[in-house]
């Protein structure tokens, strides 16, 4: 799926929202790319405060489907679950136990907000589990190995300090994964090795200031990866996204980046969507973007650009939409 499928679907899913909210269908909001619509107000907001844990929204559209319910783009897919099961009106547990404290509904698990301190034992069948707003300090090994049907796993504003360099272990079915708002303050090389069907990473609001392109090892289906306010010194070289050929949309802002250049980026060739907004760059060097042959929407701002040379967006004059 890339960007503009992302972004229909973003469409779409509001569409729905409308539709089943008010029983009509409106216009659309229209957003630029990057962005996503505030619900029913026509507002856009950048993609990266969706879901972040945070109200940015007036009227709290982007926080409102996400996470502990169901996200956004889950929406779409959660439509088609429930009319695949239509007639059946139960909306019952299918695992054999869930533990006190928690929710199920078929094979989701929502603990939120009930004070975990550690992961709790599940039935292997789970497929959506919501750890969010819990106490949890480590992540050792294994601790997922058994859920190998899980699909999405939130894990934000929790106390993540450690995670073991297994503790992702055997996610072999995992699309999504949340670990923004915590304490995490190094990824250990091939963390995320098992988690090849994994789309998207949100690392937002962590400690990271250093990373080793190691960290993203086998990252195969990786398309959108998020790591604003990570407090990030310098990107992993020779290249950012060796690991992860299929990213299409990368959001670094809020960190101290000094450096950018062609080595650096250099095999992030899928990107569509870059964003360094609010970092320290100061050179921006002219064949820096040189391989992102489909790259649509560029964001520099805030930075210590001081000079641009003079072929620097050359490269992106057939692709670039948004600078
Ligand atoms: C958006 O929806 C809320 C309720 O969900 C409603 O109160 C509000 O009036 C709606 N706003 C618009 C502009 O339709
Ligand atoms: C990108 O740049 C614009 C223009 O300065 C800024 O307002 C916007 O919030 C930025 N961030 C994202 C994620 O689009
Ligand atoms: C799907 O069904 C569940 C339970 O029956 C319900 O809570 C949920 O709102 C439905 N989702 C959609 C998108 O209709
Ligand atoms: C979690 O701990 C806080 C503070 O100790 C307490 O106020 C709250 O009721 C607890 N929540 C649950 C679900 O036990
Ligand atoms: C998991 O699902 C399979 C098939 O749907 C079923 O045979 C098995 O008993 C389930 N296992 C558990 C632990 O619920
Ligand atoms: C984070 O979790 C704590 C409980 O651990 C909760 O009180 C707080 O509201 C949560 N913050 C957000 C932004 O969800
Ligand atoms: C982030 O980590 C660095 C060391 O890696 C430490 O010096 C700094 O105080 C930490 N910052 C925060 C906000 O925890
Ligand atoms: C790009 O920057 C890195 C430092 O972050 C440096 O090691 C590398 O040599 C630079 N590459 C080029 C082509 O300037």
């Amino acid at each position: 799926m890339d960007v503009p499928v992302f972004i229909l679907l973003i469409h779409l899913t509001q569409t729905q929202i409308k539709a089943l909210v008010t029983g009509t269908v409106e216009d659309e909001v229209r957003c630029p790319l990057g962005e996503f619509p505030c619900g029913n107000i026509s507002q856009c907001l950048p993609q990266n405060l969706q879901c972040d844990g945070r109200t940015d929204c007036p009227n709290g559209a982007d926080e409102l489907l996400c996470g502990d319910n169901i996200g956004m783009a889950d929406f779409v897919g959660k439509t088609i679950q429930n009319k695949s099961v239509a007639g059946d009106s139960s909306s019952g547990c299918f695992l054999p136990t869930f533990p006190a404290g928690c929710g199920c509904i078929h094979t989701d698990v929502t603990c939120v907000k009930v004070n975990l301190t550690e992961v709790p034992l599940l039935s292997s069948n789970v497929t959506w589990l919501s750890l969010k707003s819990n106490r949890i300090r480590v992540l050792p090994d294994f601790v997922f190995s058994e859920y190998s049907a899980l699909e999405k796993l939130f894990l934000q504003n929790n106390s993540l300090q450690f995670i073991s360099k297994h503790a992702f272990s055997g996610l072999f079915s995992l699309k999504k994964l949340f670990l923004s708002e915590n304490l995490i303050n190094s990824l250990s090389p091939g963390v995320f090795k098992d988690l090849n069907q994994l789309e998207w990473l949100m690392l937002d609001h962590n400690n990271l200031s250093s990373l080793s392109h190691e960290a993203f090892l086998g990252l195969h289906s990786l398309m959108f990866l998020s790591m604003v306010h990570t407090s990030l010194q310098q990107l992993p070289h020779p290249s950012f996204c060796q690991h992860m050929p299929a990213l299409d949309w990368l959001d670094l802002g809020g960190n101290q980046i000094q450096i950018l250049n062609y080595s650096i980026l250099k095999t992030c060739s899928k990107l569509e969507v870059l964003v360094l907004e609010d970092n320290r760059i100061r050179e921006v060097p002219e064949n820096t973007f040189q391989s992102l042959w489909k790259l649509a929407d560029l964001n520099l701002s805030s930075n210590r650009i001081k000079k641009l040379p003079k072929n620097t967006f050359r490269s992106l004059s057939k692709t670039l939409v948004k600078l």
